[in-house]
């Protein structure tokens, strides 16, 4: 067993989580930079683990925390989010650690008694008031579908440090524990594609929280989210707080996303005429071939888009497989306030173009302009078209968009 050291981030929190290299998907998402499982243990009278780790990294994070107590003198382990890559390590810590107690919110004793055969009690936790654990003083925030309905935050009263599981996230494996040892593109980067893919749809309850924290008197010196950095500097917490809040506004953008699959060139050469329309009005387009593209990646370029323009040929009287799959994908994250067409080439039935439509209409886009079918191969008046209804998508973007 290697020696995994902890990190101490006050005299009071170390953090004992794990560094996973190697992750490249998570639920279809790529985490092309991997991630990282962070726990924290809280020193005092009654030393508090708060979350684990996912189930393979469970040795690294009982060693981290073995490199600073014994494991077995940890009082009570707090568990904000019980999906398992902060809870995959639970029964096994507590089987060794034997706590005094388990804490976590009154859907997260649900969630967890429903995902393992526990032979211990899980106490639920009273939310938004004050409580002490020997020496140390919290408070604990439910989250409700931030991610799932169980989460919650806790907030470490004595050091300001809100740990956030979830919120505020990204899926960075970094050797550097702070954001502001990290470079400030990635953080960006990365912060906006673990929220297009995992929060976007939830940003009501987003708009909530944010709304509701000035009431709850927290001075907040700090955010410890469960995967990437800590935010330690406060202007790195007010950059991940605006940037939240933004996202979840769902603003439109001067920005067209062109997504599309193709069979003899047709769609592509259609695809680049509409992003050439978009460019003409200083508008900015981003093509993506689907078959080049994944879907995670797609859904970050929509977080700050305007537009969304979809194309395919047809085949066997339907769109190319490749549509259907991120037009399923992202029904399920719920952009908003999107315009857009459809557009396509066809030998005998143009039954994509219809379909396309179809479904930007199920994910509230709202439809401009004419959609563009052609047959076969695009004749030039075909592609003045296309560069119309690109050059039309900008104006209107240029007139609503920010
Ligand atoms: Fe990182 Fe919703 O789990």
């Amino acid at each position: 067993m290697a020696s995994f050291e902890a990190k101490k981030i006050t005299d009071k929190v170390y953090w004992v989580g794990a560094i996973d290299w190697e992750l490249r998907d998570f639920h279809g998402y790529t985490t092309s930079r991997g991630t990282t499982y962070n726990a924290y243990l809280v020193l005092g009278e009654k030393p508090i683990l708060i979350d684990t780790v996912k189930a393979q990294f469970y040795d690294e994070m009982m060693a981290r925390i073995a490199s600073v107590i014994d494991p077995k003198e940890i009082a009570y382990i707090v568990s904000n989010h019980a999906e398992m890559d902060h809870s995959g390590s639970l029964q096994k810590a507590v089987a060794t650690i034997k706590p005094e107690k388990v804490f976590a919110s009154k859907m997260g004793v649900k969630a967890l008694n429903a995902h393992f055969n526990l032979d211990f009690e899980i106490t639920e936790i009273t939310p938004n008031e004050e409580i002490a654990f020997g020496d140390r003083k919290f408070k604990f925030i439910e989250t409700r579908m931030l991610h799932w309905p169980d989460s919650m935050f806790t907030y470490f009263v004595d050091d300001g440090i809100l740990f956030s599981q979830d919120g505020f996230g990204m899926h960075l494996a970094t050797s550097q524990l702070f954001a502001d040892e990290n470079d400030d593109n990635v953080l960006y980067y990365e912060a906006a594609k673990y929220y297009a893919n995992i929060l976007l749809p939830y940003s009501s309850f987003v708009t909530r929280l944010l709304a509701q924290v000035p009431s709850l008197n927290l001075d907040i010196k700090m955010i410890a989210p469960d995967h990437g950095p800590i935010w330690r500097q406060p202007k790195d917490i007010k950059f991940i707080l605006d940037s939240w809040q933004r996202w979840a506004e769902q603003k439109i953008y001067k920005k067209a996303v062109i997504f599309y699959d193709t069979m003899w060139n047709s769609t592509t050469t259609m695809a680049d005429a509409i992003a050439d329309g978009v460019i003409s009005e200083g508008v900015k387009a981003v093509v993506m071939p689907l078959r080049a593209s994944n879907r995670s990646d797609i859904a970050l370029e929509i977080l700050e888009a305007g537009a969304l323009i979809a194309g395919s040929p047809t085949i066997n009287q339907q769109m190319f497989p490749t549509l259907a799959d991120i037009f399923c994908y992202l029904r399920g994250l719920k952009r908003q306030n999107l315009i857009g067409q459809a557009f396509g080439s066809f030998g005998w039935a143009g039954e994509a173009t219809k379909l396309i439509q179809q479904e930007l209409t199920n994910m509230n886009v709202e439809l401009v302009a004419d959609p563009v079918a052609i047959q076969y191969v695009p004749t030039s008046d075909d592609l003045t078209k296309c560069h119309q209804l690109g050059s039309k998508i900008a104006k209107i973007l240029k007139s609503k968009g920010e």
